[in-house]
């Protein structure tokens, strides 16, 4: 399945990166300047970002079918895939203990805050891979 000829995935894949890092930015800004309202938006964007995550996931799923079953450079897409359900776990996880303790960036800061930066290495590292996948394996490149 493409989208006049073009993959879908690459076309979804800013959402989640650029969501994650405005709610890591809000995140910090609201630890800065102690205002409630940077804790809110950084929330909703960790929401909207494991939503996107899934989202650039499952397009990422369908374009994976446009190798044959027999291409070795199937190998090469599952460590991209790993990262990104790491990545998923994180967010997750995010967006739950906000919702489970409001106040878990008073009581557990350095956890949540060093949970939310491991969660920026882990989405550099899949979208590196990601871009491994089509520059250096030539993976969704058209001919
Ligand atoms: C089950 C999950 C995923 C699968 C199976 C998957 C698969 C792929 C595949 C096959 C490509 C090669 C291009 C294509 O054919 O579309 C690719 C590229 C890429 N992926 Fe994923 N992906 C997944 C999740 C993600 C997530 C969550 C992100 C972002 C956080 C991401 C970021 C990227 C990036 C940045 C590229 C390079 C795009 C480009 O430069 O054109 N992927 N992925």
């Amino acid at each position: 399945m493409t989208l006049f000829g073009h993959p879908l995935h690459p076309m979804t894949v800013h959402f989640p990166i650029a969501l994650y890092l405005l709610g890591v930015l809000l995140t910090l800004v609201g630890l800065w300047r102690g205002q409630t309202d940077y804790d809110r938006m950084a929330l909703g964007s960790f929401v909207l970002s494991w939503i996107a995550t899934v989202a650039a996931s499952i397009a990422g799923l369908v374009d994976q079918n446009q190798l044959d079953i027999n291409d070795p450079r199937r190998a090469y897409i599952n460590p991209h895939v790993t990262g990104a359900i790491s990545l998923l776990v994180v967010n997750g996880l995010l967006v739950y203990g906000r919702l489970r303790w409001p106040a878990a960036l008073l009581t557990h800061r350095p956890l949540y805050v060093g949970w939310m930066l491991l969660g920026v290495i882990i989405l550099l590292i899949t979208a590196w891979l990601g871009g491994e996948l089509v520059y250096r394996w030539q993976i969704g490149i058209m001919s």
